[in-house]
């Protein structure tokens, strides 16, 4: 017998298709689940009982696909798996009434994020972004738990984000701010994250006492932060931009040099898969004030809650 899961916040968005479709109170409350969930994953294997869950990847992935697989299956329900280009065979639309019909949620990851925006219109169960061109909302949700489980509390904390500013670091900029965490973003002239996001992350950041800088300069970024993230310089659908962001991205390279402008008890952030060599040396990515693996382990809790808090609708259903 297992007993009941504690009481289970329902996210008021019916999707999460990006940062800020949930609360920063149910964000809290998001990772205290999470932690709940990695703590004692018996209490909830009967919770998603019945529920079908789609995946649609329309890229590869390791780390997103089966954490959202495993946690669908620890939680009792069942995830089905669609690979490749949605909507390209019958209207987007069409796509999202059919699903609608057989499951309880779809998990989406899509080039675009006009693609997870437009299923979440077109279809009534809740859609999960699972990366898109501007957001990987469900990593934050993972590295926030890391940093909360490394450093007991993040409000305070100052986080440097030193390479291209994509997707990852445009979803954790905004979560950053929320939680009241100095985040410092360095890239190279001509890759910024998009303006309009850095002004509403700044906007955010000052309501809860904290500060959003961008800067060129990766050492300046750096300076006292408790944690170094990065990133690929390529990311998924810019493969053929490599060789001309090997040449841009040089000077951004998180090395020992770099790490050592942090705290001395600053943590290495990555959210894989990484190339070691380009964005992050091997000494950096493979020293013990890394976490790498424990970002990774928590999609797994992290997208649980996340899940749950979407789709729970009392035990055994
Ligand atoms: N970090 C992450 O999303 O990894 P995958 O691309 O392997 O899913
Ligand atoms: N920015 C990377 C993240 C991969 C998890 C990409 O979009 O390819």
């Amino acid at each position: 017998m297992t007993a009941a899961p504690p009481h289970i916040q329902r996210i008021a968005h019916p999707d999460f298709t990006q940062d800020l479709d949930i609360t920063r109170e149910e964000l809290l409350n998001l990772l205290d689940l999470a932690a709940d969930v990695k703590r004692s994953p018996e209490l909830y294997r009967t919770s998603l009982a019945g529920k079908s869950i789609a995946l649609l990847f329309e890229k590869p992935s390791l780390r997103t696909r089966m954490t959202f697989e495993l946690a669908i299956q620890q939680l009792g329900g069942f995830a089905i798996l669609n690979e490749g280009p949605i909507g390209s065979r019958e209207p987007l639309k069409d796509v999202a009434r059919n699903l609608d019909r057989w499951v309880s949620g779809i998990v989406s990851r899509t080039y675009l994020q006009k693609t997870v925006d437009d299923l979440a219109r077109w279809s009534s169960v809740p859609v999960i972004n699972a990366l898109s061109d501007t957001w990987h909302p469900c990593q934050a949700l993972a590295d926030m738990q890391t940093l909360r489980e490394h450093f007991g509390s993040v409000r305070g904390l100052k986080f440097a984000f030193v390479g291209d500013g994509n997707n990852v670091a445009q979803s954790l900029m905004l979560i950053c701010a929320r939680l009241g965490m100095d985040f410092a973003l360095a890239n190279p002239p001509n890759y910024n994250a998009n303006a309009d996001i850095i002004a509403q992350a700044k906007g955010i950041a000052a309501e809860n006492g904290s500060t959003v800088t961008v800067t060129n300069d990766p050492a300046e970024a750096a300076r006292n932060a408790h944690a170094i993230y990065t990133d690929v310089w390529a990311s998924m659908g810019a493969e053929n931009e490599a060789a001309e962001r090997r040449t841009a991205f040089a000077e951004y390279q998180v090395d020992e040099d770099l790490f050592a402008q942090a705290r001395p008890n600053a943590i290495f952030m990555h959210c894989l898969p990484a190339k070691r060599g380009e964005e992050v040396t091997d000494a950096v990515i493979e020293s013990p004030r890394s976490v790498v693996f424990d970002q990774a382990e928590n999609r797994l809790h992290a997208q649980k809650a996340l899940l749950l808090m979407l789709l729970y609708t009392g035990q055994n259903q």
